[in-house]
């Protein structure tokens, strides 16, 4: 299913904010692509992309988390650390021929970032909010 881009996931933070708005554009078009029968090129270059962005917001995230001296960032970085091995295991599947893996990850991709937003990255927004 689709993930559209609703306000109550804004976090307040700009900076944040702008990297989940296009981050959950990308996995659209990658969620898009699966379900129009994409050709294997094609899904692989969106795998890469998709991944490489999501990578640089989670790293750049951990970055002002830190710059704010949050105090659950590990707690928080575990989770990230769980969403990279899930991505890396399902585009491994999707290498080695299981083409089932693309559908199941845009699937995860994209209920995985909106609890995500709304359940762990809140809390770091409240904190933020309180803090400044
Ligand atoms: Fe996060």
């Amino acid at each position: 299913m689709r993930v559209e881009w609703s306000d109550d996931l804004l976090l307040g933070i700009p900076e944040m904010d702008e990297q989940h708005k296009q981050l959950i554009a990308i996995l659209n078009q990658f969620y898009d692509a699966v379900e129009r029968g994409e050709r294997e090129e094609g899904i692989l270059s969106l795998f890469e992309g998709a991944d490489r962005y999501a990578d640089h917001h989670l790293s750049s995230e951990e970055k002002f988390l830190e710059s704010i001296q949050y105090p659950e960032l590990d707690a928080h970085r575990a989770l990230h650390e769980m969403y990279r091995q899930e991505y890396r295991t399902m585009m491994e599947r999707y290498k080695q021929g299981d083409r089932k893996a693309a559908r199941e990850l845009t699937a995860f991709l994209l209920s995985w970032l909106y609890t995500h937003i709304q359940k762990a990255d809140k809390k770091y927004a409240v904190f933020f909010h309180q803090a400044s």
